[in-house]
This record gives structure tokens, C-alpha cells and sequence, in this order.
């Protein structure tokens, strides 16, 4: 049976008919830019993290940068986050003037905490978690280095809308937390889209200003900022999925569970922790990275099957793009990188497809 990585389509007809009334409302009104429903989505998520204040903004990466900038980290200042994520955490970095120091991720694929405080100088100011594949950080760990160096944290939630450490939603952490609703993730909109959260008022007030031209709710220009603002149809959209984000997250955490059962014994892989595994952490499963034996002929195998898989980033991390000046050796994150893969996961699989999954990498491995 063949079972498509991730199916866009699918995904709009499970929710068609509330997305086309809410998009409806929003055209016949004309209300585009800065309307209600950027209002009405921006006090849901906030309410939904746990966060005193969210700023939707265009993307999840100008997210990152509003939020360093309004942390108040610039030029001068180290930056310390994994080499195990997306580009845009680096290139925000490198955006607000300071310099991205990569590090090591642990068995979890998330930042090091160890490596972390390794890497630590006089200039950094900063750590910034990468709250990857759906799973929040041992965020204990990572204070209690804050704390004896005086950083300042940031997270970068883009993947880890929905997750928990502790109780405590995924973003909600530090001084901010971003988080980006490309299509394909968890909370997914229509397009590019994204939103910070944070607890202190003058962060998010410096945010909103920094997304908006540097205008006040006057209208007055009082700092330099730029546009990036979410789109009030996008937050049409993001509310309709906000309001069944709990059901897709319990869907995502039972295919989890299945993966879990039909390959946890195969010595050949290792799979992330399964859901209910470790009661600090809940795991909202964005993605579900594995790590395979001939990682290259069992994605030959699944694709010859129909079955589409992923290596994240194109099969690169970070520290590996030598035209952007990265000298750091990281031999775990390279031999990662020898052995992950992203296998289907979202709310639209069918039990059916899951199962075909499982068998197909069962017979990959002749189990
Ligand atoms: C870990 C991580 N950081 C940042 C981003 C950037 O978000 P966006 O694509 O919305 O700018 C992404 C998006 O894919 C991501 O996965």
C-alpha cells in the first residue's frame, strides 16, 4: 500500500468545510490585515501554551529573530544551539549580529546539555534549545546552565507546538518562544506563518513593534522594525486547527505507540522514546525520527513500495555547510546523520498505512 510522507491534500478535506466558512467570513468582511481573528488566535495560543502574550508574525524564522532581538541579544554575543535543526535557527542568529555556536545532540536528537555548557565563552549570552521532531528539552538542565552563567534562553519551538516537559508547554521556557506553522507541521497553516510567546509585557510589546514597522498601537513609528505580521486569514485557518490541535496530538502519540510496538524489537533501529515512557516528558510527535541500519537501502526499500520518507534537512546539519564558514567537528551529529530518517507521521494515516509501514521495514530487515 503505498503511504505518501505527508499528504496535503488529505489534510485540507479533513477539516474543508470549517476552513472554507472561516476563510469565507474573513473575505466577505474584507478584513485582511490585523483583524479579529488575529486577535482571537493570538489570546488561543496563548491560552493553549500557557503564555501571557503570542504575536503571530509571517514565519516561524523572522519569529526567532524578533524574539533574540527582543531578548536583547546582538552583535558581539555567542549563540548556542544544536547543529541537529533547520538552517533558520542558525540564520537567525547570524541576523541579529551575534555568532551561532553549534553543538551536539543527544540520544533524544535534542541539544546536549552537556555540550552545551561546553561550549560556553565569555561572549555567549544565550542559549537556544531547538524543541525538535515534537519533544521539549530536559528545560531543568538547560535553566540550571542559564543560571550558573547568566544566559538568557530562547527556544526554538517551530517544531514542538503541543509538547511538554515537566507539565510545561513546549516555547514557554525562556524570555521567548517561537513557533512556525509552515503546512506540513503539527499546527499547520495555508502558507508561511508564525507566532512568539513570552511572559514579560515589554518583550512582547518590542515584538510587536519590531513585525509592524516599529509602529505603536497609535500608529507612531517609535523603533525600526519591518512586515511581518500574520495574515488574518491565516489565523482564520489557525484557529480552526488550534481548536482540534489535542485530538490531532493524541492521533500523532497513538501512531507513535503503533510504531512502537510493531518495531521495538528490531535491533536494527532505534526509535525515540515512545510516548508514555518517561512522565516528564510529553511528546507531540511533529515527526518521528528514527535511526536505521543501511539507512540508504531501507529508504530505497520504502520508497520502492510507495512508502516516502524523509531525511531532515536534506540530509545536512548545520555545521556541515562549509560555504557559511562553520569549522566545528561534530562527530556524533555526523554519524547521526549516517542513520536518521523521518518515517510518515500525521494525523491523516490510516491505521492500514502505519501497518504497511511497520511490515515493509519488517521485511527489510527479514524479520
Ligand atoms: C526547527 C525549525 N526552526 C525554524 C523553522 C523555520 O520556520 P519557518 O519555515 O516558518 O520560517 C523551522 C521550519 O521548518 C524548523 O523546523
Amino acid at each position: 500500500m503505498p503511504v505518501p510522507f505527508f499528504n496535503y491534500s488529505a489534510m485540507h478535506a479533513m477539516y474543508a468545510v470549517a476552513y472554507r466558512n472561516a476563510m469565507a467570513d474573513v473575505l466577505d468582511r474584507g478584513a485582511f490585515v490585523l483583524q479579529t481573528e488575529n486577535e482571537e488566535f493570538e489570546s488561543a495560543l496563548a491560552e493553549f501554551v500557557g503564555a501571557s502574550h503570542a504575536i503571530g508574525v509571517g514565519n516561524g524564522t523572522d519569529a526567532i529573530v524578533f524574539a533574540l532581538r527582543a531578548a536583547g541579544i546582538g552583535s558581539g554575543d555567542e549563540v548556542i544551539l544544536p547543529s541537529h535543526t533547520y538552517i533558520a535557527t542558525a540564520a537567525s542568529v547570524h541576523f541579529v549580529g551575534a555568532t551561532p555556536v553549534l553543538v551536539e545532540c543527544a540520544d533524544d536528537h535534542l541539544i546536549d546539555p552537556d555540550a552545551a555548557e561546553a561550549a560556553i565563552t565569555p561572549r555567549t549570552s544565550c542559549l537556544l534549545p531547538v524543541q525538535l521532531n515534537g519533544r521539549t528539552a530536559d528545560m531543568d538542565r538547560i535553566q540550571a546552565i542559564a543560571d550558573r552563567h547568566g544566559l538568557t534562553i530562547v527556544e526554538d519551538a517551530a517544531q514542538g507546538v503541543g509538547s511538554r516537559f515537566k507539565g510545561r508547554m513546549a516555547g514557554t521556557f525562556g524570555a521567548a518562544g517561537t513557533y512556525s506553522f509552515y503546512p506540513a507541521k503539527t499546527l499547520g497553516s495555508f502558507g508561511d506563518a508564525g507566532a512568539v510567546v513570552c511572559h514579560d509585557g515589554e518583550i512582547a510589546r518590542q515584538i510587536r513593534l519590531l513585525g509592524d514597522h516599529g509602529r505603536n498601537e497609535e500608529g507612531h513609528v517609535v523603533a525600526w522594525g519591518v512586515n511581518s505580521r500574520l495574515d488574518n486569514l491565516q489565523a482564520a485557518v489557525l484557529l480552526v486547527r488550534l481548536e482540534r490541535l489535542n485530538e490531532e496530538i493524541d492521533r500523532r502519540r497513538s501512531i507513535a505507540a503503533t510504531y512502537e510496538d510493531g518495531l521495538g524489537d528490531l535491533e536494527q533501529l532505534v526509535l525515540p522514546p515512545a510516548p508514555d515512557v518517561d512522565p516528564d516528558h510529553f511528546d507531540a510527535y511533529q515527526n518521528y525520527e528514527i535511526e536505521a541500519r543501511d539507512r540508504d537501502g531501507l529508504k530505497a526499500h520504502l520508497s520502492n513500495h510507495g512508502i516516502g520518507t524523509l531525511i531532515q534537512w536534506n540530509g545536512t546539519p548545520v555545521h556541515q555547510f562549509e560555504e557559511l564558514g562553520f569549522t566545528v567537528d561534530l562527530p556524533r551529529t555526523d554519524e547521526l546523520f549516517t542513520r536518521c530518517l523521518l518515517l510518515p507521521m500525521n494525523s491523516m494515516l490510516t491505521d492500514d498505512e502505519v501497518d504497511s509501514v511497520i511490515s515493509e521495514i519488517r521485511t527489510f530487515y527479514g524479520a
